[in-house]
């Protein structure tokens, strides 16, 4: 293949793909992770199929290619499997013959999947921006300050374990391996919650308060026993040992910016406009949102009930665009559309463009791992010990 030595000309010109020549002109490129050769960021959309499609079909079996559902069709369509971020880290722990797995979803993704993976697997991302803003919420720092003063306020008898949502750093998962806690995803973190009450007294769960908040009231924890922690201003209630000591679970101040948009109102319009449309979102949403809605579930489990459902059914959908587009294309049955009339997609997945995958593909087929994404030994270990508990309620 005549790759090796455009790669080698291009890689020296770096460009970031999506924008115009007078927005890039704006940034100073050597400083920017998701910097492109010029050579696939100017490639059009049929050359770069051709070029994924014959370096998928080089690589063979050493290669398998994951792909969340919040990513674009023109992603989703070289993915190997899709899934939502709970099976896709089973996937991950169980595809040992893949010398390469490239992960087409978001950071936290690629990092719980080197953790999962064998060693002599290689984890790879292929736009290592693409980042998640509610994983970005909390840091280890901010969690260590937080988990001392809990201690220092509720004494040697506070029984806090902590869970953190899958979308976070392999440094959170660690720490709650360290400290006897679990990873959760939307998917189980019923199953989860459970099982931390059955090891302590109370949970801290970050980083995203919705999903901890839906789920605690799920299980039967009253408004009163949940107390938000925000970072930038830690222990700033009122009788604030009465309040932790009262609480079953402190919930962390993240979101989601996606899930924020939807709302009571945008459910109370979609069902005067189509009486009778089910209506069913994710549990990043803010609880009004949930409590409005028939059904609530991870992203696997919205395809699950719209697939089931019969046809003629009409859905109404609070999740990322691209698969509620996806779901719509795929039950042409039904009538299913997106509760927030305004586009919503994630704008970090979106950051996986094809021109990335054909670039590290390329490159893998030259014999360079490029945009790997790789856990330090120590934290891997605490990491997958929090999410093997996970892995282990299934
Ligand atoms: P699930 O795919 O596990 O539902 O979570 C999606 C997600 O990460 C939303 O931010």
């Amino acid at each position: 293949m005549a790759v090796k030595t455009e790669c080698a000309v291009s890689q020296e010109t770096h460009v970031l793909p999506l924008l115009n020549p007078q927005k890039r002109a704006r940034y100073d490129l050597s400083k920017r992770v998701d910097a492109i050769p010029l050579f696939y960021a100017e490639m059009g959309g049929e050359e770069l199929d051709r070029r994924i499609s014959a370096a998928r079909a080089a690589l063979g079996e050493r290669l398998v290619i994951l792909g969340h559902h919040y990513q674009r069709d023109e992603i989703i369509k070289y993915a190997d499997y899709r899934g939502d971020s709970f099976k896709l880290a089973q996937l991950a722990s169980r595809r040992k013959n893949a010398d390469y797995i490239v992960f087409c979803g978001v950071h936290f993704m690629a990092e719980s999947a080197d953790v999962l993976s064998g060693p002599h697997q290689k984890v790879i991302l292929p736009n290592p921006a693409a980042g998640c803003s509610m994983a970005d919420m909390a840091n280890i720092a901010e969690v260590e300050e937080c988990w001392e003063l809990l201690h220092e306020t509720l004494g040697d008898d506070a029984g806090i374990i902590p869970v953190t949502y899958m979308n976070s750093a392999a440094n959170l998962k660690a720490f709650c391996g360290v400290n006897g806690g679990i990873v959760c995803t939307s998917s189980n973190a019923p199953k989860v919650i459970d099982w931390a009450f059955k090891q302590g007294k109370r949970v801290l769960f970050f980083p995203d308060q919705h999903l901890g908040r839906n789920t605690a009231a799920h299980y039967g924890i009253a408004a009163d026993q949940m107390v938000v922690w925000d970072p930038k201003d830690p222990m700033a209630f009122d009788d604030a040992e009465e309040v932790l000591a009262n609480s079953k679970i402190i919930l962390w101040k993240g979101h989601c910016s996606t899930h924020m948009r939807f709302s009571v109102e945008q459910i109370e319009k979609a069902r005067t406009d189509y009486p009778g449309i089910n209506v069913i979102v994710h549990p990043e949403c803010r609880q009004e949102v949930v409590n409005a809605a028939d059904l609530y579930g991870s992203t696997e489990y919205i395809i699950e009930q719209i697939e089931k459902a019969p046809a003629g059914s009409q859905w109404a959908v609070a999740t990322e665009i691209n698969l509620v587009h996806r779901i719509a294309q795929e039950n042409p049955d039904k009538f299913v559309f997106c509760l927030d009339p305004i586009v919503c997609p994630c704008s970090t997945m979106y950051r996986i463009h094809p021109a990335y995958v054909a670039w590290v593909l390329e490159e893998l087929l030259e014999g360079n791992v490029i945009n790997q994404v790789s856990v330090d030994d120590e934290t891997a270990h605490w990491a997958r010990v929090a999410l093997q508990r996970m892995l282990d309620l299934a």
